[in-house]
């Protein structure tokens, strides 16, 4: 696709839009509002040179890294495999950047819509090169046999190419993830002193980007959900605080912030793919100051995008949910690790906020406080039987014309990592896309994003806004924020579902 536009110049290296954006300024005055809409102009920069992607995943042995290692290489080399139903092709199916696609204009009354991948140039999954930790040392041809998800057959077309990937010795800090985790610990960087930790995966990283010659390396957590840290601004609170606590081997440093850090320092983004606060504000200062990003918390997959949606819906069409009851249970590691209370009330938090921003909305439904405060309930429980492929029963409750009662029952089977893995290489395509992209607001000087890169909120389920922004939860704004970025930034039109051109020519 080019776009033939007065708005848009290009050259071998940049592509720069020109975009008007226009909202609405609101004063309150008394009871009314006065809405006064203003112009704002914007300039995005994107660099449509593609970097040679490097990522190092923390849990390259777990359920998700395993999948997402074999998924890419089974796309890359066209490895085919049988099941009782036949013959299989590798697929990038649940990937919004692979496998959606995006409205870019009308041919005729004809709307047309191409790959959300090809709007603007994006780095090709198959061309990433993948490392990573894990504490424990098994391949990742073994790992995955352990991991249960993928088909066996596909598990041994991939095992040629998996065997040799080995995960690095990791740090352990058996206090933040839970005990029955020990068992599979064999892999574990010596000693506990937090700044020697720090330094051995700043190096881990260094090599890795000199070895296999990249321009870049993005670092995401994707190993077991943590406890979280007692934060302390005087331990977490700046980035020499942060740095004081690692010397001192303070004990509220968990392994996952020393691995932000590490990244920070390395000049690598880093995404947190768990529950946990592990992007605390000194990470996010170093950050800054490493100008790179930081994005998190906790993968919405399956059962939070669907609640973000259904809430919407229901909000959305003036019905108002009184109550969310949510159950899981699921029987592969990661259930495990939440079996303990600890590692369970990460989760349980990151599971329950998502629908706060969409109810708050809505003060025709919610004029308290106190109606705000739903029933909203989650139980996990670890059931081995049930491996990877997690159930998620949530009942929904919502209130209706003159007292009535709507009830939704929702039951969602699905393997979990085969949700998860297309969605962490979105989360690592589009922080790679927005590493190249650089905005100028009313002709001032060009600057990247905010360090906290909250534009990846619709693949985050608790997700991380930079201070001062207010949270958004709901799937479809999440996803039109993303689609509008993308288009703006190629020069495209921004679709206002008005269709004009379609009903009046
Ligand atoms: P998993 O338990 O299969 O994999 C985690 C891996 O991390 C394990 O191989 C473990 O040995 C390793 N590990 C633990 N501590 C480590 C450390 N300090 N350093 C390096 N490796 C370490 O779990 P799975 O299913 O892959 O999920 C990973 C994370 O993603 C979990 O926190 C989970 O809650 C989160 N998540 C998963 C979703 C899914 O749909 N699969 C959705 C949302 C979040």
């Amino acid at each position: 696709m080019k776009v033939q536009s007065t708005t848009t110049q290009q050259d071998d290296h940049f592509l720069i839009s020109d975009y008007d954006y226009k909202s609405t300024n609101i004063e309150k005055n008394g009871d009314k509002y006065i809405a006064k809409p203003q112009i704002t102009n914007f300039k995005f920069k994107t660099d449509t040179r593609i970097p040679k992607l490097g990522v190092m995943l923390v849990g390259w042995g777990g359920n998700n890294g395993t999948t997402l290692t074999g998924g890419i290489l089974a796309n890359k080399f066209n490895i085919t495999w049988n099941s009782k139903r036949g013959t299989h092709q590798p697929n990038f199916y649940g990937s919004l950047t692979q496998s959606s696609v995006i409205k870019i204009g009308t041919c005729n009354t004809e709307e047309v819509f191409i790959p959300f991948k090809d709007v603007l140039p994006m780095v090709n999954p198959c061309d990433i090169v993948f490392g990573g930790w894990d504490i424990s040392s098994l391949n990742l041809a073994d790992a995955m046999s352990r991991a249960q998800v993928v088909e066996y057959d596909l598990q041994q077309k991939l095992r040629p190419y998996l065997e040799k990937l080995v995960p690095l010795p990791s740090i352990y800090y058996p206090d933040f993830i839970a005990a029955n985790q020990g068992d599979r610990a064999d892999n574990v960087i010596p000693g506990d002193n937090k700044l020697e930790h720090l330094n051995i995966i700043r190096k881990n990283i260094a090599d890795f980007k000199q070895s296999n010659n990249l321009d870049k390396v993005i670092l995401l957590w994707t190993a077991n959900t943590e406890r979280f840290c007692v934060e302390d601004p005087n331990v977490h609170g700046t980035a020499e605080r942060l740095m004081q606590s690692i010397e001192s081997s303070h004990p509220e440093i968990s392994a996952s912030t020393i691995f932000a850090c590490a990244a920070c320092l390395e000049g690598c983004s880093f995404i947190n793919g768990s529950p946990q606060n592990t992007i605390v504000p000194g990470v996010i200062e170093l950050a800054e100051k490493a100008g790179v990003f930081v994005a998190g918390d906790d993968f919405k997959t399956g059962q939070t995008k669907f609640k973000t949606c259904l809430v919407e819906y229901l909000v959305g069409a003036g019905i108002k949910p009184k109550a969310i009851i949510s159950y899981n249970h699921l029987g592969n590691n990661d259930g495990k690790n939440l079996s303990q209370e600890s590692c369970f009330k990460s989760k349980e938090r990151s599971k329950k906020t998502c629908v706060d921003d969409i109810l708050e909305s809505n003060r025709v439904l919610y004029p308290t406080e106190e109606e705000l405060n739903i029933d909203h309930t989650i139980v996990i429980k670890y059931c081995p039987e049930t491996g990877d492929s997690k159930k998620a029963m949530d009942e929904y409750i919502a209130e209706i014309f003159l007292g009535g009662r709507q009830t939704f029952a929702v039951y969602n089977v699905c393997e979990d990592s085969l949700l998860a893995a297309p969605l962490i290489m979105d989360l690592l395509l589009l922080c790679e896309f927005f590493e190249r992209i650089q905005f100028s607001k009313d002709a001032s000087e060009y600057q990247r994003f905010d360090t906290v890169l909250s534009w990846l909120s619709y693949l985050m389920k608790a997700p991380k806004s930079e201070s001062g922004i207010t949270t958004i939860n709901s799937l479809s704004r999440q996803r039109a924020m993303l689609e509008n970025l993308v288009k703006v930034c190629a020069g495209l039109t921004i679709d206002d579902n008005l269709r004009l051109e379609v009903r009046y020519g």
